[in-house]
């Protein structure tokens, strides 16, 4: 059985491995005021093209988004974001538990557009509802798909006519940034958003986000929040350490442009066999439409997400393809797909 779930299927590429085993008997202090910590700060403020942002790590998506969100907002105020959105629909409420609504736009491309987010103010006129202040977008989006720099300087733009925080959530930003569509390089984002977190977990790190704020007012007191809310970890310097690997050299990008081929090629193959897609996804996740019957066939030797009904004999399936993906497990899906089609 070989999985195409998800791009966490696999541990650590063996660089980070490396270099955690070669550090292991140093001893360092804790809660990322480690040496490997700071210089890691160092390099993705370098990469970033800002040294005036702050950068924090932590340990997992979920945790990454609560923790900022909730140290973003007041009280009274809530989130907006696409109805395909993780924070919706994956975190098991974890953003309602800090105590902000999260509002939900519908988008059939998984992207938010600033008339989505007017619709949202405008729904939300006074004080007897919640208000809606942050902006959360995720690239690449749950469904794969990546936003243009036009479309993120028209949202980004909107939003600061609106006094609304955009936060990025890039759990997959490495594969969006690899893209062949992509025209975003990672030193535009401080200018376009108000923060945003670079995906190491699914991008060979065993584990491990950075998140990078940008916006002054967004920065006070951050790491209070990160400690009350759990995410500030005692042995921080494996955070520290795995992602001064990945960004380095370009094992970062590398590691993401090698999921991305691999899902290229699925791509290619299915376009071939003349294979519909639930949506353009143009990332390491991608989306085909198959008979149900087909699907159960795939499911015997293959694993993968069954994302969604589309009538009564047909789905859509989730395609994951990671930065351990092997070549000829790719080759041998489409083989057996040829065997079937
Ligand atoms: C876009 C996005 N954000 C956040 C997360 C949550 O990450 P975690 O499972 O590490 O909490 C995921 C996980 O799949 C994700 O795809």
């Amino acid at each position: 059985m070989y999985s195409f779930k998800n791009d966490y299927s696999e541990g650590a590429h063996p660089q980070i491995l490396k270099a955690l085993m070669e550090s292991n008997l140093v001893q360092e202090d804790g809660y990322g005021e480690d040496q490997y910590t700071l210089k890691a700060i160092e390099l993705i403020k370098e990469k970033v093209g800002r040294t005036d942002v702050d950068v924090h790590l932590l340990t997992g998506g979920t945790q990454t988004n609560l923790t900022a969100i909730s140290a973003f907002l007041r009280p009274h105020e809530a989130a907006i974001s696409a109805s395909t959105g993780h924070i919706l629909g994956h975190e098991t409420g974890a953003i309602e538990a800090t105590g902000h609504k999260v509002l939900s736009v519908d988008c059939k491309d998984g992207k938010l557009t600033p008339d989505g987010v007017k619709a949202v103010l405008e729904g939300h006129p006074d004080e007897h509802m919640v208000k809606p202040k942050l902006v959360y977008i995720s690239n690449s989006t749950e469904i794969g798909s990546i936003y243009k720099k036009e479309e993120l300087k028209k949202l980004g733009g909107f939003c600061r006519e609106n006094n609304l925080i955009l936060y990025m959530d890039g759990a997959r930003l490495g594969s969006a940034l690899c893209s062949d569509e992509n025209d975003l390089q990672l030193n535009d984002l401080p200018e376009l958003v108000d923060a945003f977190y670079i995906g190491g977990t699914k991008n060979g790190a065993l584990l491990g986000e950075a998140l990078v704020i940008c916006r002054d007012s967004l920065k006070a007191d951050f790491r209070y929040h990160m400690k009350q809310k759990g995410a500030m970890l005692a042995k921080g310097r494996l955070l520290g350490i795995q992602f001064f690997e990945l960004f380095r050299d370009n094992l970062f990008f590398d590691l993401a442009e090698h999921a991305n081929r691999m899902a290229g090629m699925l791509r290619e193959a299915l376009i071939q066999a003349k294979v519909q897609f639930l949506t353009h996804s143009p990332s390491n996740q991608i989306f085909p439409i198959f008979p149900n019957s087909l699907i159960a066939e795939l499911e015997k030797k293959y694993s993968f997400h069954v994302w969604e009904k589309v009538d009564a004999d047909y789905s859509s399936i989730r395609l994951v393809t990671s930065w351990a993906t092997k070549e000829e497990a790719v080759e041998g899906f489409i083989e057996e797909l040829k065997k079937w089609m």
